[in-house]
């Protein structure tokens, strides 16, 4: 993969190269979204990395990183591309598009044909990412606030809900399964995690509150209706109430936005949902909170 670069003067770069990322290297590009005010959560790139090494992809000049992102494949049947940093020193001189380009090209491979790609995007680079074959499908806005809540004495955590369960109903909710993701996501240290199964037994709804740089964020948060959404938010927010947090809601549920309104959550930022291919019409009714803008 290693194949050198033009240097932002056009001109070949020998000691430009980009090449898988190492396992040393992760944490920088977590603390350069850090800086960017994406709030990642604590644990995000290690289970990024447990579950796929390869997506991990590095700019580097020398031995130095100077940029990066991932590209992961959920079983090749979709790609997601996420956290793509160039380091402030060496942006606008072109090897971010090299940068993007290659990690496209190689997600590409590492994919069954016709497989689609996905990616949360910042407005202000759509039609940079149009320009690279992606379409805009909708936008997800962030919701932040002070979280408040009463627990709903009937929603449980997911400790109590059969894995297999969990795994038949989140994929329902996206493009395609994730079950190691899933598992580490679920099961991480300081989460909070809430489920509600209906009359036959049946999951309806279950979210995760994940510990942030700042605060948390609750994602997914993904339920049959608005009221088991309501009754799943209401208890996360109870076991963190006070923390500051923070909720992506697709712009097109217009109920889950007016829920996290209700809340006093306000909009601080968002992001646009892009696909490359096939989009694979996710049920944006029923998700009222990404997992996350860097993993899908
Ligand atoms: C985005 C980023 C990786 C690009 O790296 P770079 O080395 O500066 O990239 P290039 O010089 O090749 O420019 C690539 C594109 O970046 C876009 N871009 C960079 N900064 C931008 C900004 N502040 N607003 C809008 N577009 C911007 C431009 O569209 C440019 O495309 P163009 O040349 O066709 O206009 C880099 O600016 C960065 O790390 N930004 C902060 C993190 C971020 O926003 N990442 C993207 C998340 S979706």
């Amino acid at each position: 993969m290693g194949t050198n670069l033009a240097g932002p003067d056009g001109g070949a770069a020998a000691d430009l190269v980009i090449e898988p990322m190492r396992r040393d290297e992760i944490a920088v590009l977590g603390q350069w979204a850090a800086a960017e005010g994406w709030n990642p959560g604590h644990n995000d790139i290690e289970i990024a990395w447990d579950i796929d090494p390869d997506a991990f992809i590095a700019l580097r000049q020398g031995d130095r990183l100077i940029g990066g992102g991932t590209i992961i494949s959920y079983a090749g049947l979709h790609g997601f591309m996420g956290l793509f940093i160039v380091h402030t020193d060496f942006r606008g001189g072109g090897l971010g598009t090299q940068l993007w380009h290659r990690r496209r090209d190689l997600l590409l491979k590492r994919l069954q044909p016709g497989a689609s790609i996905g990616m949360d995007g910042v407005f202000a680079m759509v039609p940079f990412y149009e320009r690279g074959g992606f379409t805009l499908a909708y936008r997800d806005l962030r919701y932040e606030g002070v979280a408040h809540g009463v627990a709903d004495p009937e929603v449980v955590p997911l400790s109590d809900v059969p894995f297999a369960q969990l795994d038949s109903f989140d994929r329902r909710h996206v493009a395609a399964p994730r079950s190691a993701f899933l598992q580490r996501w679920v099961e991480q240290q300081g989460a909070h995690t809430a489920a509600l199964t209906g009359p036959d037994g049946a999951l309806i709804g279950y979210g995760v509150a994940r510990p942030c740089v700042r605060g948390y964020k609750i994602g997914p948060l993904f339920a049959d209706t608005e009221q088991v959404a309501e009754r799943l938010l209401d208890t996360l927010c109870a076991h963190i109430a006070g923390e500051f947090v923070q909720v992506d809601v697709p712009e097109v549920n217009r109920s889950g936005v007016a829920m996290a309104q209700r809340r006093g959550l306000t909009e601080s930022f968002g992001c646009a949902r892009m696909y490359l291919g096939t989009d694979p019409g996710l049920p944006t009714d029923r998700i009222f909170g990404v997992t996350s803008f860097e993993f899908g």
